[in-house]
C-alpha cells in the first residue's frame, strides 16, 4: 500500500495514500477533532485548515495530495501560541457562542494575520468569507479579529469580577477556553474504539407505501454489515414526540412513509462498509403516492389524512379571544387588513446531530448533541421498553441547536442498534440527511385586520394564523397555544381575537425554531402596524410607544405585570438612531438613482418557557472539601451561555468570586432535571432554581461558622474562611463529613414559574414573564 508523507503541526506525518478527505483523516485516524466537520462540501468552512500557509476546507482536500506540504490545524496554531491574541479577543468579544464554526474562524483568521497583519475591516470580512457561522451574526467574530491585530488595543485582563458583583459582569464564558482550542466535545467528535456505524434508510419520496424485501439475504450478502433493524426490532413503542399527547413519529414507519426523508430501516456496521453501502441496493420496493404539500391540499375535499383522528388533516386549533370585536372594529377610524406568507426554514446548524450508544450492562449510554437531555432520556426508555433510569443521556457541546435539537434524531437509531447488538454504535448525520429528516419552521399565512383611531390609538385586532406542521407533530401544537398570546406583539387593545390551525402535510416534520411560530405572526403584524401607522399619518415609532404595553396594563390575555415590562424603553432606546438613519436615508434617496436606502423597525415580546402549562427546573449545588463550590446544572448550553449565567447567579447567591465554582453541565445521571433549554426560558427559570439552590447553601455555610447573613465568604483550598462584624474564621472542610462526591454541604432546590392554565377564551397568566426587544435596520438596495 502506498504512503504520503506530509508535514503536520511541524512534525512528519504518513498516511494511507487515498483520495480520502483530509478532514476525515485528521478526525477518525490523528484524533486532530478541533477541525470540524458541517458540510462536506467546501461550504461552512469549519474544517479550516492551512495548507501551506493557505486557508482551505479539508473536506475538499485529498491526503492524496499532500506529498511533502505543510497542514496546521487548530491545535498546532494553539499548540505553538500564534493564535494566543485571537482566542484571547474572541473570549473578551463573546465570539465563540457554541463554537463549532470558532476552529475554522481562527485558523482563517491566522491566515489572514499572517499576510495582513493590521486589517481593515473590509479585509477582516474578506478572509473570513468562506466560514460561516449561525449563532453570532459575525460581528463579534470581526471585533475580535480586529481588536486582536490592533497594537494600540488594550490587552484587557480576564480576571473575573469581584464575589457579589458576578451577575452583569462582562465575563468570559466558563467553557470559552475549550471552543478557542478546539478541545471541546461535540456529537461527532468521540466514539469508543471499534464502534459500528448506523446508517439509515429513509424515503425518496413525499408520500409512498412500502414493502421490505430479504432483509437476512441483504446482511449476508454485503461484508461488513452486521444488521438491519426496522420497527419489528423495536422493544417498546415505535413513536416519539416531544409533546406527549400529541407523539406520533415512528422511529421506522411501517408500510407508508408520510414525508421524503423519513426513516423506514437502519443498516449497521463496519465503517468501511457503511462508507461503500449503496442505499439503492437496499432491499426495499417503494409505490409512489400523490403527497398533500399544502394547507389548501391537505384541507381539500377528498384529501388524504395522514393520520387517524385527525379530521381535515387538522392537528390542532387555538385561540385567544378578549373584548368585543365588533364594537371595536366599529369604534375604528382607520382599518388596515393584509396577507401576509413565511417559508419553510431550515435551522443550518453547522453541527449536524450526532452521537453514540453504548450498552453498558443492562443499562444505556447515550453521548449526544441534544437540547433536551432528560426527554429524550424519557422517549428512549419508552422506545427500548426500559425502566426509568436505565438510560443515561450525556450531552456534548452542541454546535447550534436553535430548536431542531429538541426533538430526537441520531438518539433511537444509535441506542437500538447499540441495546441489540452489545457494541458501541455511532451515527452523525449528512448534511442532506440533516436537512430532509430533522424539523423545520413552519411554513405559515396569517391574515391580519387591525383598526385604530384617527388619533393613532389601537382599538382592535383580528388575527387567523395557518400553520403547515408537516407530517408529524413534533412542536406543532405550539402554534395553537403560544401563537394566539403573542400574535397582537407588546401591545394595548380594546378588543382582540387571534385563530390559529396547525395542519398535516407531507411536507417535512415543522417542530421548534427561534419562537416556535411567534416570528412568522410577528412579522406579519409589525408589517402590519408600519402600514396602519402611515394610514394614521404617525411616525412608525411614535405609532408603537403610543400604544406599547405596560406595566399594570392587562396584556391580551388579561395577565397584568406590576413590573418587568420594558418595551417602551426599548422603542426609546431607537428613538435617537430612528431618527437621524431617517434623516440620512431621505439626504441619500433625494439625489440617489441605482442605490437607495431604506429604514426599518419592529418591536417584539417572548413569553419564558412553557405556555400555560408547568415547566420547573432543578438545580443541585454543594460545598467540596476541596474548597470549591460545585454547580450541578442539567441546562444544555448550546452557545446561549447557560454555563457561565448559572455560574454568576451561583456566585452570587452563594457570595463568592466565579473562580471557587466548578461547573458541572448536563448529564441525567449527574445532574437533576433542568428542563429543556428551549423558549428562551434557561435564565429565568433555571436562573431562578440556581438563585434558590445557591442562596440556600450559603445560609447552611454561614450555620457551619456560625456567622450572620452580611458575613462575607472566602473559599480557598480545604478552606471556608468567614469575615464577620470585624473578626474573622475558618471552617478547615477537609475535617467534616463528606458524601461519596467529596460534598461536604449540598442543597436542591425547584423553581417552577408562577403561571395559570387558560381559560376558553384563551385568558390567564400563560407566562411568568416575558422578554420585550425592539430592533432597527438600515438596507441599501441597488
Ligand atoms: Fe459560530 Fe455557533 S458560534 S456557529
Amino acid at each position: 500500500m502506498s504512503r504520503v508523507t506530509f508535514e503536520l503541526n511541524g512534525s512528519p506525518t504518513t498516511v494511507e495514500r487515498s483520495a480520502r478527505r483530509l478532514s476525515q483523516v485528521l478526525r477518525e485516524d490523528l484524533g486532530l477533532t478541533g477541525t470540524k466537520v458541517g458540510c462536506d462540501a467546501g461550504d461552512c468552512g469549519a474544517c479550516t485548515v492551512l495548507l501551506d500557509g493557505e486557508a482551505v476546507s479539508a473536506c475538499m482536500t485529498s491526503v492524496g495530495s499532500l506529498d511533502r506540504r505543510r497542514v496546521v490545524t487548530i491545535e498546532g496554531l494553539d499548540a505553538s501560541g500564534e493564535v494566543a491574541a485571537l482566542q484571547r479577543a474572541f473570549l473578551l468579544h463573546g465570539a465563540a457562542q457554541c463554537g463549532i464554526c470558532t476552529p475554522g474562524m481562527l485558523v482563517s483568521a491566522a491566515a489572514l494575520l499572517r499576510t495582513t497583519p493590521e486589517p481593515t475591516e473590509e479585509e477582516v470580512k474578506d478572509g473570513l468569507g468562506g466560514v460561516l457561522c449561525r449563532c453570532t451574526g459575525y460581528r463579534p467574530i470581526v471585533a475580535a479579529v480586529l481588536s486582536a491585530s490592533d497594537p494600540s488595543a488594550e490587552d484587557q485582563p480576564m480576571a473575573g469580577p469581584p464575589a457579589g458583583k458576578a451577575v452583569g459582569a462582562r465575563v468570559a464564558r466558563v467553557d470559552g477556553r475549550a471552543k478557542v482550542r478546539g478541545t471541546d466535545v461535540f456529537g461527532d467528535d468521540e466514539a469508543p474504539e471499534g464502534a459500528l456505524v448506523a446508517s439509515v434508510i429513509r424515503s425518496p419520496f413525499h408520500r409512498a407505501e412500502f414493502e421490505l424485501g430479504d432483509l437476512d439475504g441483504f446482511v449476508s450478502a454485503t461484508p461488513g454489515i452486521e444488521a438491519v433493524f426496522t420497527a419489528s426490532d423495536i422493544p417498546g413503542r415505535n413513536r416519539f414526540g416531544v409533546i406527549p399527547a400529541t407523539a406520533d413519529q415512528p422511529v421506522f414507519a411501517q408500510g407508508c412513509a408520510r414525508f421524503r426523508g423519513e426513516a423506514i430501516a437502519m443498516v449497521v456496521g463496519e465503517a468501511s462498509a457503511i462508507a461503500d453501502l449503496d442505499p439503492a441496493a437496499f432491499p426495499v420496493t417503494w409505490t409512489e403516492l400523490p403527497p398533500v404539500m399544502t394547507i389548501e391540499e391537505a384541507t381539500a375535499e377528498g384529501a388524504p389524512r395522514l393520520h387517524d383522528g385527525r379530521e381535515g388533516n387538522v392537528l390542532i386549533r387555538g385561540h385567544v379571544r378578549r373584548g368585543d370585536l365588533d364594537a371595536a372594529f366599529a369604534s375604528a377610524e382607520v382599518v388596515v387588513e393584509a396577507e401576509f406568507e413565511t417559508a419553510c426554514i431550515e435551522h443550518a446548524c453547522i453541527e449536524p446531530e450526532a452521537g453514540f450508544a453504548e450498552r453498558i450492562g443492562d443499562r444505556l449510554e447515550v453521548q449526544v448533541c441534544t437540547q433536551s437531555p432528560h426527554l429524550d432520556r424519557e422517549e428512549l426508555e419508552a422506545i427500548l421498553g426500559l425502566e426509568e433510569g436505565a438510560v443515561r443521556i450525556r450531552p456534548t457541546a452542541v454546535g447550534g441547536g436553535f430548536g431542531t435539537k429538541l426533538d430526537l434524531s441520531v438518539q433511537p437509531y444509535v441506542a437500538l442498534a447499540a441495546w441489540h447488538l452489545r457494541r458501541p454504535v455511532r451515527l452523525a448525520y449528512t448534511r442532506p440527511e440533516s436537512m430532509t429528516s430533522t424539523t423545520k419552521r413552519h411554513p405559515s399565512r396569517m391574515r391580519l385586520r387591525a383598526g385604530a383611531t384617527r388619533r393613532g390609538r389601537l382599538v382592535a385586532m383580528d388575527v387567523v394564523g395557518e400553520f403547515n406542521t408537516g407530517a408529524y407533530a413534533s412542536w406543532g401544537a405550539t402554534v395553537a397555544n403560544r401563537v394566539p398570546v403573542h400574535a397582537g406583539g407588546p401591545y394595548v387593545y380594546d378588543a382582540y381575537r387571534a385563530r390559529t390551525v396547525a395542519v398535516h402535510t407531507n411536507g417535512p416534520v415543522a417542530g421548534a425554531m427561534r419562537g416556535f411560530g411567534v416570528p412568522q405572526s410577528t412579522i406579519a403584524q409589525e408589517c402590519l402596524f408600519d402600514e396602519l401607522a402611515d394610514a394614521v399619518g404617525l411616525d412608525r415609532l411614535e405609532f408603537r410607544l403610543r400604544n406599547a404595553l405596560t406595566a399594570g396594563v392587562p396584556t391580551v390575555t388579561g395577565q397584568v405585570f406590576a413590573s418587568g415590562v420594558g418595551y417602551r424603553e426599548c422603542l426609546e432606546a431607537l428613538r435617537p438612531v430612528w431618527e437621524h438613519a431617517r434623516t440620512e436615508a431621505a439626504a441619500v434617496n433625494a439625489t440617489a438613482r441605482v442605490r437607495r436606502r431604506g429604514v426599518g423597525l419592529a418591536g417584539m415580546w417572548y413569553g419564558c418557557g412553557n405556555t400555560a402549562l408547568p415547566n420547573p427546573s432543578t438545580i443541585r449545588v454543594g460545598l467540596h472539601r476541596d474548597g470549591h463550590v460545585v454547580l450541578f446544572q442539567g441546562a444544555v448550553d448550546m452557545g446561549q451561555g447557560a454555563n457561565t449565567v448559572m455560574t454568576q447567579i451561583c456566585a452570587d447567591a452563594v457570595g463568592i468570586e466565579m473562580e471557587r465554582i466548578r461547573t458541572r453541565g448536563a448529564d441525567t445521571d449527574t445532574t437533576p432535571d433542568a428542563g429543556k433549554s428551549s423558549a428562551s426560558r434557561q435564565t429565568f427559570v433555571s436562573g431562578n432554581a440556581t438563585y434558590l439552590a445557591g442562596t440556600r447553601l450559603r445560609g447552611q455555610l454561614l450555620e457551619l461558622a456560625g456567622a450572620s447573613g452580611e458575613a462575607h465568604l472566602e473559599l480557598e483550598d480545604g478552606r471556608l474562611i468567614v469575615h464577620n462584624r470585624g473578626a474573622t474564621s475558618e471552617v478547615r472542610l477537609g475535617e467534616l463529613a463528606s458524601d461519596a462526591e467529596g460534598l461536604v454541604a449540598v442543597v436542591q432546590e425547584t423553581f417552577e414559574p408562577p403561571t395559570t392554565a387558560l381559560d376558553e377564551d384563551g385568558q390567564g397568566d400563560p407566562y411568568a414573564q416575558f422578554g420585550y426587544g425592539a430592533h432597527l435596520t438600515e438596507l441599501e438596495v441597488d
